[in-house]
């Protein structure tokens, strides 16, 4: 018995790069990426929500600013959107060994659709237990940096700002609010770094926070 539970379960690592808008993550994401393969370390980057083709067309509707949608159906959303990339992309990745980082995960939600949207973090939790059969990151690294910083960022970005991109200050106040709560009640998985340094800076804090999980 014990055997085949163990024999099920993933090889690879899971880690998640969490954080504001702005905040690094797509930038650190890749950095720590190259980092791990310079080590040896099979692994894939894949961002949320999208990743694969449901996904991304699950994408397209929820970032869409002419479209009006539902906080539950938002939340919903995201949360079929990670079923689909858990299933086609995730779990057979690292049952094959290959480690996976992924820009955004499940805290992603609890802080945006949780804590901004005011669902609530628990009945949040509990649509993403489900739609990812409860497929915890081993590590994940919550970028912070006070949202002005994540701001300026996005807007030095040059692209025009998605539907979620649009909220105000409250809204990124109870987000940053929420991804405190979870990294303080969860330090073993979640590891905070600055972000509000250059971007070298950061990566190095980032590769510390997964250290002692590389072989
Ligand atoms: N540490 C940093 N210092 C200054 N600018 C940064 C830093 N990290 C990223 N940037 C820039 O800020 C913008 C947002 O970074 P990005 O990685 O896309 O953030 P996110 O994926 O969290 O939204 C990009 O233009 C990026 O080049
Ligand atoms: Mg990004």
């Amino acid at each position: 018995m014990i055997v085949d539970i163990v024999a099920a379960m993933p090889r690879g690592r899971l880690i998640t790069i969490e954080g504001l808008d702005g905040a690094g993550k797509t930038t650190q994401a890749a950095g720590l990426v190259r980092e791990l393969e310079s080590r040896g370390v099979a692994v894939r980057l894949l961002r949320e929500p999208g990743g694969v083709e449901v996904s991304e067309r699950i994408r397209s509707l929820v970032v869409d600013p002419a479209l009006s949608v539902a906080p539950r159906a938002e939340a919903l959303l995201y949360a079929a959107a990670r079923a689909q990339l858990v299933e086609e992309e995730v779990l057979p990745l690292l049952s094959g060994g290959t480690w996976v980082v992924l820009d955004r995960f499940v805290d992603s939600s609890l802080a945006y659709q949780g804590g901004g949207r005011g669902l609530g973090v628990e009945a949040v939790r509990a649509v993403n237990e489900f739609a990812t059969g409860g497929l915890a990151p081993d590590r994940t690294v919550l970028l912070r940096v006070g949202p002005a910083t994540g701001r300026v960022r996005q807007a030095g970005r040059g692209e025009v700002p998605d539907r979620l991109e649009r909220e105000d200050e409250a809204f990124f106040g109870a987000i940053e609010r929420a991804y405190d709560a979870i990294a303080a009640a969860q330090p073993e998985r979640v590891r905070v770094v600055d972000a509000d340094r250059p971007p070298a800076e950061v990566l190095a804090g980032v590769i510390a926070a997964v250290e002692d999980l590389v072989p």
